[in-house]
Parts: C-alpha cells; sequence; structure tokens
C-alpha cells in the first residue's frame, strides 16, 4: 500500500509517498481501506520527532479517517465488510489501509462526506473527553475556549451549544472571529490585539468563566487562572508555548478550583470506546440532523500532504485539514 513517510529532518518538505505492506487486522480490529485522512497538529509534533507514538502503534502518521471496512478481525461486533465507517486510530491514518480497534470506529452521519467524516473522531473524542469527563461542563455555564477557530476548537463551540453552555473564544484574525461569531459563540477575542482576561472581565463584569480549554500553556497560565471564577475548572490539552509557569497556589485554595488536562492518544482501547460510545449516543444524531456540523477547511490529495502541513503551520485555516487519499 501507499503510505506518507516523512524524512529525518522532521520537515513538511520530507514528506512523501512510500510503500509498506498492507496491516492486517487482529482480532477486535477492522482494516478500513481509507478514502480519507483527517490532518492534526498533533500529526506535526509527530513529524517533527515531539511527539512518538505509544508502543504498539503504527509510526505511520495520522489519528483518524473515513472510508470502508476491508477485513474484519474475529470478535469485532456487527461492522460488516463494504460499510462506511469513520475512526480514531492509533496511528497510520495516512495511508491506503489502516487498522482500528473496533471499538473506536462510528458509522458515518448521513448526509457527511467522507472528507467531512475523517475530520470528525480527533476532535470529538478530545473535546467529549475534556469538556462532559474531565470538566463537567454543564448547562447554563460559561466556556473560554483558546484557538477557537481550530478544529478542536469549533467541536468545542458545538458541544457547548448542545450541553446548553455559552461559549466565548480566543481567535487570531478578524475573519476567524466572524467565522466563530456565525458559528454561535458568545464573543471572539482577537488575541493578537487584546488582553484576554481584560476582554473577559469586561464582557461579564469581572465574574469570570466556569470552564477555560486550553492548548496554549505557559504564558496564559496566571491570566486563565484568573479568569475562573469560585469552583472553575482548567484543562489543557496542548502547551503550543511552553508547558512550565508559575502560579499563586492561593487561587485554588480561595475559589476551589481543579486544574487538569489530558491526551487522548495514550488512553486505553477501553476508555475510547466508552467515548466512542457517548459520542454516538448523544453527537452522532446531532451530527444527523444538521445540528452540529463539520467544517472542512481544504483537502489535498495524499500525495500533496506537505502542502497541508504547510498550511496547518502558517496557520491560515478554519476548522479541519484533510488527505484525499482515494478517489
Ligand atoms: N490533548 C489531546 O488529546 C489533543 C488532541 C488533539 C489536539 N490537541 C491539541 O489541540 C490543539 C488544536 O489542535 P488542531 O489539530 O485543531 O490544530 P489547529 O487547527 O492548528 O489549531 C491550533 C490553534 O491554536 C491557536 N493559537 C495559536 N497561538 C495562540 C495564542 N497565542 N492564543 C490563542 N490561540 C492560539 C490557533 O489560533 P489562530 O489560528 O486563530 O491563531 C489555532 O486555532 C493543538 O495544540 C493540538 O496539539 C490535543
Amino acid at each position: 500500500m501507499r503510505y506518507i513517510a516523512y524524512g529525518g529532518d522532521g520537515s513538511a518538505a520530507s514528506l512523501h509517498l512510500a510503500q509498506a505492506p498492507t496491516p492486517t487486522p487482529d482480532a477486535g480490529e477492522l482494516l478500513i481501506e481509507v478514502h480519507c485522512a483527517g490532518v492534526n497538529r498533533p500529526d506535526l509534533m509527530q513529524r517533527q520527532g515531539r511527539y512518538p507514538p505509544p508502543p504498539g502503534a503504527s509510526p505511520i502518521l495520522g489519528l483518524e479517517v473515513a472510508g470502508i471496512v476491508a477485513a474484519r478481525g474475529a470478535d469485532v461486533g456487527d461492522w460488516e465488510l463494504g460499510q462506511p465507517v469513520c475512526a480514531l486510530v492509533p496511528g497510520g491514518g495516512y495511508a491506503d489501509f489502516c487498522v482500528t480497534p473496533a471499538g473506536q470506529a462510528l458509522p458515518i452521519p448521513p448526509g457527511l462526506s467522507m472528507a467531512q467524516a475523517a475530520g470528525l473522531p480527533e476532535v470529538w473524542f478530545t473535546v467529549w473527553a475534556n469538556l462532559v469527563e474531565l470538566a463537567g461542563l454543564g448547562a447554563g455555564e460559561r466556556l473560554l475556549v483558546h484557538g477557537g477557530s481550530s478544529g478542536i476548537g469549533l467541536a468545542a463551540l458545538q458541544l457547548a451549544r448542545e450541553l446548553k453552555a455559552e461559549a466565548v473564544f480566543t481567535v487570531g484574525s478578524p475573519e476567524k472571529a466572524r467565522f466563530c461569531l456565525a458559528y454561535g459563540a458568545r464573543a471572539a477575542i482577537e488575541y493578537r490585539h487584546e488582553d484576554f482576561a481584560a476582554a473577559i472581565d469586561q464582557l461579564y463584569g469581572g465574574e469570570g468563566v466556569d470552564v477555560v480549554l486550553d492548548m496554549i500553556g505557559a504564558p496564559y497560565l496566571t491570566r486563565n487562572v484568573r479568569v475562573l471564577r469560585r469552583g472553575g475548572r482548567l484543562v489543557f490539552i496542548a502547551f503550543q508555548q511552553g508547558s512550565r509557569g508559575e502560579l499563586d497556589l492561593r487561587e485554588i485554595l480561595a475559589r476551589r478550583l481543579h486544574l487538569t488536562g489530558s491526551a487522548m492518544r495514550p488512553r486505553s482501547i477501553a476508555e475510547k470506546t466508552a467515548i466512542r460510545d457517548a459520542l454516538r449516543r448523544r453527537i452522532w444524531p446531532a451530527l444527523a440532523d444538521g445540528r452540529v456540523r463539520a467544517h472542512v477547511h481544504a483537502s489535498f490529495p495524499i500525495e500533496e500532504a506537505r502542502r497541508a502541513h504547510e498550511l496547518m503551520e502558517r496557520g491560515e485555516h478554519i476548522g479541519k485539514l484533510v488527505l484525499q487519499v482515494r478517489g
């Protein structure tokens, strides 16, 4: 099969097509003929050697795919050969074929293209795990999401709406602000020109928010904590600008704050299956009836994976980038 390899220098320019044996599914696994693969920032980090795949995972890039079931291992339940499917995969998505635990696969919601479906699993598994399970975001609460126009950000915005919570975003340009507002954000704060903490103070009269979803890290730490109101939760999903910071711990005590976070990839298959089941129950019907949308900014033929990575590095996209592997 064809797959996308990368060179030792870890540059986007080193991404190229190569050949490898087609994997075979073990018990509990599906082999997917990949039609589209989602591109995620963790793929860029893996290419740069900063996010090695966990033990046992395919070393090939790619954390999510959409395609059709091409082969079944034993005990995979009622998945049928030829059935359209999308999946959170342990790795290996940038390829003609990819194996995944059956418990991480989901049907393609009616009306969605393969490209749209390929961009669902990574962001939805991540926001569900972090906002619902860790932060316990609830009805009537306020959420601040950094990077609102990212794939993760747009999923977080729509999840907040499904939970009847209110979402505020930081974004890097007026165009991204307009986009997030049109998606239903209460406010979009342009972080290059405004101090987000001051903007939150102004928006909520100094009261703050209940949950912050952070992907920036060190330079935002004190302000993220400051904008949390009593009982607030700060959830880390990445540290784009550093993971070491200093904090006055008295703030945690005084306002009973919770600091938490998680990474999706190292979680067990059982945990991912439980998240899959929750998404299938709560979010997949909303995707089917159009209440929740999947926004693909651009899709590239697999041999042009380099262009997709370069676009993500420039940060010019809104929502998801996708590789077209077949068709
Ligand atoms: N923990 C997990 O399991 C997990 C899983 C998947 C992804 N992630 C992380 O989630 C993040 C989003 O992933 P993605 O694939 O959706 O990537 P992406 O589309 O490239 O998003 C990156 C986002 O970071 C924002 N950003 C950069 N600097 C910022 C700053 N100073 N202030 C506020 N926002 C800033 C960008 O905003 P602008 O473009 O508006 O500048 C952009 O929206 C990444 O950091 C990724 O590593 C974590």
